[in-house]
């Protein structure tokens, strides 16, 4: 959904642009070939993300190692306090998942490590080894949607206290033995992004982030969120419609809604049958467009 990311980000030459999620920078790309005056500034987190970055020579771009919960204060560090853009592709990169050694993919064997700030330092390995049960069951459940967490979790301790978990094959043929049949790799793909969304504190980032764009982004700029599971597409219509994470908008005396932004889309846009085809990944992509009020 490239085009529809670019289309509503509604670019003019001269405006100054956010990607938060840099990633092999795509997106980016495009967005730099529509400015003139303008400026971009990328975030990512990941070193190979700012490596792939640094193959930019434009005076337009600007690239931030830092995670977009920070956005605000690194704009300000680069001089910079109202946009008139922020897009965000939520979630790891293709580089990232096709990386045996980072640990993202079911498909690889690697270490259980799922974070996309080497510099941190909970693992995913570190989540299986050391969480209590209840924990891991809590995350499981909310975060991989695993219908069966309960029974997982207490797999999980009763493995870990024969031998600690260290590799992704070690976790695949445990999920084996608890995976619904005929829907094992939906399940393998759940139990991995219940494990990365901790690791990575996603949820919590994304609310960081959320609740700047209402404040950086000027009047008419627009805020691009493309989500590629449930939990996120929730926060991020909730604050779209509300200004709130949970609950009902507020209202002033006059009954007029107190939120910054207003839905341009009302349903989110999802990938098209060719774009799923292309790309499997696509076919969870949600995405919302709205502009600051
Ligand atoms: C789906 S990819 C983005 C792909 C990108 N749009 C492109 O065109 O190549 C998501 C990227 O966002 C980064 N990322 C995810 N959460 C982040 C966070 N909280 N702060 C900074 N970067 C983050 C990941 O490291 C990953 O590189």
């Amino acid at each position: 959904m490239l085009s529809e990311c670019l289309e509503g980000l509604n670019i003019k030459p001269d405006g100054i642009y956010v990607d938060v999620t840099f990633g092999g920078g795509g997106h980016s790309l495009k967005i730099l070939e529509q400015l003139r005056e303008g400026r971009l500034i990328a975030f990512d987190q990941d070193e190979d993300a700012k490596n792939q970055a640094e193959s930019i020579q434009s005076r337009s771009f600007t690239f931030c190692q830092a995670n977009f919960r920070h956005m605000k204060q690194y704009l300000k560090l680069n001089g910079v306090s109202k946009v008139d853009g922020v897009l965000a592709d939520l979630g790891v990169s293709s580089h990232q998942i096709d990386s045996a050694e980072r640990g993202f993919s079911t498909r690889f064997d690697g270490p259980l490590d799922m974070r996309m700030d080497k510099k941190c330092k909970l693992t995913a390995a570190k989540v299986l080894n050391e969480y209590p049960e209840e924990k891991l069951h809590k995350i499981l459940g909310m975060y991989g949607e695993v219908k069966n967490a309960k029974t997982l979790a207490h797999a999980m301790v009763q493995q870990r206290s024969v031998k600690k978990f260290e590799r992704n094959k070690e976790l695949v043929d445990l999920l084996q033995t608890v995976a619904p049949r005929g829907k094992e790799f939906k399940y393998f793909a759940q139990v991995f992004q219940a494990l990365r969304i901790e690791v990575n504190e996603e949820m919590q980032a994304l609310e960081d982030f959320l609740h700047q764009c209402g404040e950086v982004l000027n009047i008419g700029g627009r805020l691009v969120v493309m989500s590629y599971h449930s939990l996120e597409d929730r926060l991020v219509k909730s604050y779209i419609n509300t200004g709130k994470m949970y609950g009902e908008v507020e209202k002033d005396f006059y009954g007029n809604k107190l939120k910054p932004f207003e839905a341009v889309n009302r349903k989110p846009v999802e990938a098209t049958e060719e774009e799923v085809k292309e790309n499997n990944r696509a076919r969870s992509a949600k995405l919302r467009i709205a502009e600051r009020i």
